[in-house]
């Protein structure tokens, strides 16, 4: 099996499962560990480099520098005229002829062509390093590229017999570079860069486009800006991108939501300013991640096609507008958090079609009217947050979910239950007129799913409900 498609199906089945079983070589073994979010330093407390910059970011190591200043016996002329610590000898005169000519360094012998390639493009991105707290780059020396440290080699696709640089792992490595150009687009076999918790700067380089076996970039908390990367756009091969924790800004273009590969898409925590766009819905994606950013306007109702959609994330934005029934057409999806949002209108009932959620938060927006009973019976529902809206109505198979901790309704308006607003604020939010388009549609239950038949639950367990979720563990900065 090529490595390509071999750490793909790794990729695929450890976003679900928690791997845990060793799987074959360290390097695969290594991949498999980052997506489930380890790789790295795991140990060591993950600190930022430059902000506080004496001790964590120490000037770069000497031997990372250009020219090496120390000077050897059998060395060429000297490189500059400095005045040399010896007050006597005066500087070598030109004319007289060097004893020996330079020994040169011994030829490095690689183990394949491809290798021979990527050697200088690690050694100019070396020269570029501002900021090497752990002595990764000291690693980085000789002709076995496979050994330094972060570099992982395996089989390419293209020839069984060669060995390429297939990925790269810099997760809490905390190395700082202006720029990514000329290194990360110039590793031609590259199939997954990881970076996570770095100070790499700039923009992501355009010409990444031609790297045709990435598939998986991640440089989520680092210090890139800019719109988003126009070159990730481009028809290429990449199902997962994790952008999050940067200061990329301006809007994510439609194109990114249709017309690609793209499976998991983590762009948190950045400054994107935009109304999701029309085409929302076309999108192929499992897993999305668009929290904490300022998105505007409305949940287009386009989200009902998206049926790979399986988590996503929208929480701490401005969204805005009336939840869209369409939602409830999403059958496949687990978790669906759109907290902290301007969202008003009634809570749909479609969302009983909800077959697989496990978590729905719908915490600290507006939202009125009853809580629809058809949702609490969801069989696999275990976290269900509307707190801090203004329902009026639960029902009895909500109140159960209530007892057993499993929904959680305070700060609402209803009357009988603790930890209610106020009746004054209460009046206060009903006295403007409220409305939302297609109101029918609000109690429109496209399925008629058998579990929710007698409206009972009937689970084995409520036990507290831990987030398997990957798109949970992209809120957090910091690989664990
Ligand atoms: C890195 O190298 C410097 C100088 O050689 C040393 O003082 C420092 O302790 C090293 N840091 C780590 C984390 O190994
Ligand atoms: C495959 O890689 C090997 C090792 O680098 C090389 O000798 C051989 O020529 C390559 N074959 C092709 C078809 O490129
Ligand atoms: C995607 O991968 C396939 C097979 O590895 C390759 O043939 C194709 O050129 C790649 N596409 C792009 C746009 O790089
Ligand atoms: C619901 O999903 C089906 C199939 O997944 C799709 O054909 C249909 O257009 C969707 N309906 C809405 C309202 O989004
Ligand atoms: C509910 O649980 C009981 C006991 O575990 C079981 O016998 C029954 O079939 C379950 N009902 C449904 C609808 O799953
Ligand atoms: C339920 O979800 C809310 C909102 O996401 C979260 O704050 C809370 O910790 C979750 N509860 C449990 C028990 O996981």
């Amino acid at each position: 099996m090529s490595y390509f498609y071999f750490i793909f199906f790794i990729v695929l089945s450890c976003i679900n499962v928690h791997c845990t079983t060793s799987l074959g070589t360290s390097n695969k073994r290594q991949t498999i560990e980052i997506i489930i979010g380890g790789g790295g330093n795991s140990g060591s407390t993950p600190v930022d480099c430059p902000p506080p910059p004496p001790p964590l970011c120490p000037p770069p190591e000497p031997e990372s520098l250009p020219p090496p200043p120390v000077p050897k016996p059998p060395s060429p002329p000297p490189p500059r005229k400095v005045p040399t610590p010896k007050p006597l000898s005066p500087p070598p005169p030109r004319n007289v002829p060097t004893p020996k000519p330079p020994s040169p360094p011994p030829p490095l012998i690689f183990a394949d062509q491809r290798l021979a390639v990527v050697y200088p493009v690690i050694q100019k991105f070396k020269n570029l390093i501002t900021c090497d707290p752990l002595n990764i780059t000291k690693t980085w020396m000789g002709a076995d590229i496979c050994k330094y440290k972060g570099f992982y080699c395996d089989t390419p696709p293209d020839n069984i017999t060669a060995t390429a640089l297939a990925s790269v792992d810099f997760n809490s490595f905390r190395l700082g570079a202006p720029s990514l150009d000329g290194f990360l687009d110039a590793l031609p076999d590259l199939a997954i860069f990881h970076a996570n918790t770095n100070n790499f700067a700039g923009t992501i380089p355009s010409k990444i486009l031609e790297l045709q076996y990435l598939y998986e970039l991640d440089v989520s908390n680092n210090k890139l800006s800019g719109a988003f990367p126009p070159a990730l756009l481009a028809k290429n091969n990449l199902t997962f991108l994790d952008i999050r924790y940067n200061f990329f800004s301006g809007s994510v273009p439609p194109q990114i939501f249709s017309g690609n590969n793209l499976e998991v898409l983590f762009i948190n925590n950045n400054n994107f300013m935009q109304k999701l766009p029309a085409n929302f819905g076309s999108t192929r994606i499992l897993y999305l991640t668009l929290a904490n950013n300022k998105l505007t306007g409305r949940i287009p109702s386009s989200i009902g096609k998206a049926s790979a959609l399986t988590e996503i994330l929208l929480l701490n934005n401005q969204l805005s507008g009336c939840l869209p029934y369409e939602i409830g057409n999403l059958t496949g999806l687990t978790l669906f958090d759109v907290g902290n949002n301007q969202l008003t209108g009634p809570l749909p009932c479609s969302f009983g079609c909800l077959g697989s959620i496990q978590a729905l938060n719908l915490a600290g927006n507006m939202l009125y009217g009853a809580v629809p009973e058809v949702i609490c019976a969801l069989g696999n529902l275990k976290n269900l947050s509307l707190s801090g809206n203004y329902f009026t109505q639960v029902g009895p198979v909500c109140r159960d979910l209530i007892r057993k901790g499993d929904l959680d309704l305070k700060k609402n308006c209803v009357p009988d239950l603790p930890f209610q607003r106020s009746p004054v604020e209460c009046a206060m939010f009903f006295s403007h007129p409220r409305w939302c388009p297609f109101s029918s549609s609000y109690f429109y239950i496209p399925c008629m799913p058998s579990h929710n038949a007698h409206l009972s639950r009937n689970k084995t367990s409520s036990s507290a409900y831990k987030a398997p979720s990957p798109t949970y563990q992209a809120l957090i900065r910091h690989r664990l």
